[in-house]
């Protein structure tokens, strides 16, 4: 029985959201798991903003995606508008991940906090079991 076949990689291109990724992709690769990597941005006000923003958040994502790419792990890559917390909670739901695998920490990285706010949402409400890595 293969107990993990999906697996959930929030990013937010901050370290220690990149050091959980290259975990996450062992663990993919270990069992024989697909791995989505999953970036929120935050919705600018003008249209013409939201379009650059959005195209800027794909690209990185993706960028994320091609450098990982082995022959052996299906990688995904998905950029999501909305609060960063919901939307992670909100895929992870949808589309039945296994294990969401994220870091303790992210950009803001306030260290005196054992948990960012983000993190700290997601390993409350998660539907499956949470990984979490200091950077
Ligand atoms: N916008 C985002 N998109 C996808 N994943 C994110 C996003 N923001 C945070 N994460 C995930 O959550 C982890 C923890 O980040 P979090 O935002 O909770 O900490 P922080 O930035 O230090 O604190 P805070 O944002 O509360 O000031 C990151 O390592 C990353 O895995
Ligand atoms: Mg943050």
């Amino acid at each position: 029985m293969r107990i993990i076949r999906s697996i959930l990689a929030p990013v937010d291109f901050s370290e220690p959201s990149r050091s959980a990724l290259d975990f996450a992709l062992q663990l993919a690769r270990r069992f024989d798991a697909s791995l989505t990597i999953l970036h929120v941005y935050e919705a600018p006000s003008g249209t013409d903003e939201h379009e650059r923003v959005g195209q800027a958040a794909r690209d990185a994502v993706e960028g994320l995606r091609t450098e990982l790419s082995r022959a052996d792990v299906l990688v995904q890559a998905v950029a999501a508008v909305g609060s960063p917390a919901d939307q992670i909670l909100d895929w992870a739901r949808a589309h039945g991940f296994d294990l969401i695998v994220m870091g303790t920490h992210g950009r803001r990285g306030l260290g005196h906090l054992v948990l960012g706010s983000v993190a700290e949402h997601v390993v409350r409400s998660a539907p499956c079991p949470v990984v979490t890595l200091r950077g």
